[in-house]
């Protein structure tokens, strides 16, 4: 689509005229027009070796010391990454009780990543951006881009889902946005960091395939095309060595082979020793426990490894000032940056554009996987019963350093409540998690209920044959075992008994439609039984808001999933055979590259729910897809078009997936993986061209032989569909 703009002429003149103001004569580093490289390298002329170690470790639980007698202001960190954490106390986790700090809620990354839509990304970091600028934060902790390989993972909600592809080009926009307001970005968790129970043991081996194809690409993308200022080393070891300083993962591959100009932070108490944190690239130490009365200091600080500890090996000439000035360099470029960023602005915190956004993230993150019948949506007029924990539970307290404080949540119910036009009745289903409280932060509800599970089923059902529609809102939480950081769950299953509430309400009233809460994927044994149902995640602030929105077809869905819903957990790669499950100490990823969709298809395993898998309440129709060549040589392109029209009576939006399958290959490849895709909205009756461009980088492996990246002459595929398991239409051409 072309777009004519006025063209507006810039006068020189008036230019010149302007620039006459006074030179200014202070010192390089403050030059706020100096090129910021001049900046570093005269401020770390001027620091003293105390003061250089005084920067690259905390001085308290989220901030780092800068340089008081030259004026470098200090850096503060914040979590990260669905909303701005409220204000903890110096040395403690527990909140301060400021009552300035309350944000907004972001839906969980895995909502934005369900989005498939590049702009949402982009919205998503500028709101959270200003939200972070406000609160006068300078980094970021977040997002994170750990591919899910099992679904037990803890944290997988607060990552981008199963694919490099898409968590790559989901997490550019939310850097670069985020990074606009002069907040730097903290990509992590930097790498491997797949499970939780073990993470500060586990050890993680895999094959080099599987590192630089699936584990490191969304990392790469976020540093190179996002321009991301700083990464948190993980607290899992690779190869022997921790994450936050390993000597291959962020010397040689960050630093060396990408080019990362940034810091690296470790996560919170991921450091355990000086040497190896000197060598092997930490920049900036963070978390670590501190220790003062067994070191009997004035500041327990100065016993991070890299205070004192560190200070002491320099003075003693164990270590020249060669890896120090290097650090240094990095803080400082960080916080010039960020703190001393002279084009930044102030942020704004809870506006009305920022719950508008948190909406819209909403509404194009809810998936639905299953609507038989176009049972969805309900009518306006229809009678709800709403049954489930979930309905009325906050989610934005709880589940580890995402926790927040929010001005508001709406919760589902009110959100269906403020909507429908007709009698919204609720009964509770089951009891889940009563507690409401994390590091001093206190959800306000009373959720205890004495009664038996036979009671509340008896209620509920009883209830559901007198409503029009039914609608059940459970799924996880944040509570231990569940979404939640530092432990993972222990089975794939709903729990709380969750699947008998399922079941008697669909043979109460065959009109229940399942909404789930999770950043997981979950069993379903009820699946058949269930005529609609829909993924909802963690959606923030305007949880209730975006759900109604759906459930009522004010908006119509067109989130997809970001990674595969398995039947069972066995079927899925870390769980396959039995495996052991949480892994402790060497831990091999015998799977490779088979990861996700990639594994369910060279297993033959059907999914319950596939890769790109979402429906909408419209029917979109594929033509044939159509290359404008039928082979390209070396530095080459093909353009690969396909109409998409909407076939239905209702606007709607649909994600256009493109998979490429390498027909013949020396090595093993998947059958097919996303290497692009778009999403368009239509009109009912409405028609669009979608044209992808297929160059070399998308038909590449990386030759582990080789260390390279290798596209190899032969037949490929392109495959174009609405899910990983619905291709609509394919062309095949040659790379020469
Ligand atoms: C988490 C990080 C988080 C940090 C600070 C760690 O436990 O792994 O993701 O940013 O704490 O809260």
């Amino acid at each position: 689509m072309k777009v004519s703009r006025p063209i507006f002429l810039l006068c020189a003149a008036i230019s010149v005229a302007a620039c006459t103001s006074a030179r200014y004569d202070g010192p390089v580093y403050l030059d706020k027009d100096a090129p910021i490289e001049d900046r570093v390298e005269d401020a770390l002329s001027r620091m003293t070796t105390e003061e250089k170690v005084a920067v690259i470790h905390a001085q308290s639980k989220f901030s780092s010391a800068g340089v008081p007698r030259l004026g470098i202001p200090e850096l503060w960190c914040t979590d990260g990454p669905h909303g701005i954490r409220p204000e903890v106390l110096w040395d403690e986790w527990s909140q301060a009780g400021w009552t300035n700090d309350s944000c907004t809620a972001f839906p969980a990354l895995t909502c934005l990543a369900a989005t498939w839509n590049r702009d949402m990304s982009a919205l998503y970091g500028k709101s959270i951006g200003e939200e972070a600028l406000y609160r006068n934060k300078d980094v970021l902790l977040g997002p994170g881009v750990n591919i899910l390989r099992t679904p037990l993972n803890g944290r997988n909600f607060e990552y981008m889902g199963e694919d490099p592809y898409l968590s790559g080009q989901m997490v550019v926009p939310y850097v670069k946005n985020v990074q606009k307001n002069g907040v730097a970005a903290c990509v992590k968790h930097f790498a491997l960091n797949n499970e939780e129970t073990f993470r500060h043991s586990i050890d993680v081996d895999l094959d080099d395939r599987a590192l630089y194809e699936i584990y490191l690409p969304a990392f790469k993308a976020a540093v190179q095309e996002g321009g991301a200022w700083a990464v948190m080393g993980s607290y899992n070891l690779y190869h022997g060595q921790h994450g936050t300083y390993n000597e291959r993962l962020i010397n040689r591959i960050l630093k060396g082979e990408w080019g990362f100009d940034g810091a690296v932070i470790s996560d919170w108490g991921a450091t355990h020793e000086t040497d190896a944190a000197v060598k092997y690239g930490l920049d900036l130490e963070f978390g670590s426990w501190t220790d003062g009365l067994a070191f009997g200091a004035s500041n327990a600080y100065d016993n991070y490894y890299l205070a004192n500890p560190y200070l002491a090996k320099l003075r003693s000439g164990e270590f020249t000032t060669k890896e120090l000035d290097d650090k240094v360099r990095r803080v400082l470029r960080l916080i010039f940056r960020t703190a001393m960023n002279s084009e930044k602005g102030f942020g704004s915190l809870n506006s009305e554009a920022h719950a508008a956004a948190a909406r819209q993230i909403g509404d194009e993150g809810i998936v639905l996987l299953k609507n038989d019948g176009n049972l969805l949506p309900v009518p306006d007029d229809a009678s709800i019963l709403v049954v489930g924990e979930n309905a009325v539970k906050m989610m934005t307290v709880g589940g580890g350093s995402s926790s927040l404080k929010v001005q508001h949540e709406i919760s589902p119910l009110d959100g269906i409540r403020n909507r429908s036009k007709a009698e919204t009745k609720y009964a509770r289903g089951y009891v889940g998690d009563v507690g409401g409280t994390f590091d001093g932060v206190s959800s306000g509800q009373d959720l205890r209920d004495g009664r038996t599970e036979e009671e509340l089923i008896a209620e509920a059902v009883a209830m559901a044959g007198e409503a029009d529609y039914v609608i059940f809102v459970g799924g996880l939480n944040k509570s231990e075992h569940q979404d939640s950081e530092g432990l993972d769950r222990l089975s794939l299953g709903l729990p709380y008994d969750q699947d008998a509430v399922i079941s008697a309400l669909v043979k109460a009233n065959p009109r229940t439609i399942v909404a789930l809460v999770s950043g997981n994927p979950v069993s379903m044994p009820w699946v058949s039984e269930v005529p609609a149902i829909l993924q909802c995640w963690y959606l923030g602030s305007e949880a209730g808001n975006s759900i109604a929105d759906v459930l009522f077809g004010d908006v119509n869905p067109s989130g997809k999933l970001p990674f595969t819903f398995p039947a069972a957990l066995e079927d899925s790669p870390a769980h396959y055979g039995g495996r052991q499950f949480p892994n402790n100490g060497p831990t091999f990823y015998d799977e490779g590259i088979f990861v996700g969709y990639r594994w369910f298809e060279e297993k033959d395993i059907k999914p319950l729910f596939a890769f790109g898998h979402g429906l909408s309440y419209t029917v979109f129709e594929y033509g044939e897809a159509k290359a404008d060549k039928t082979s390209m040589g070396e530095g080459g392109r093909i353009r690969i078009s396909v109409p998409v029209k909407n076939a239905g009576e209702t606007a709607g939006s649909e994600t256009v997936q493109l998979y490429i399958s390498d027909v013949e290959s020396s090595l093993p490849r998947p059958r097919k993986e996303l290497k692009d895709f778009a999403k368009i909205r239509l009109g009912p009756g409405e028609s669009a061209t979608v044209t992808f461009e297929i160059d070399e980088d998308k038909l590449c492996f990386y030759d582990d032989s080789k260390a390279a990246w290798t596209a190899e002459p032969g037949e490929f595929r392109a495959l174009i569909g609405s899910a990983s398991d619905d291709i609509r239409t394919e062309v095949g051409f040659t790379l020469k």
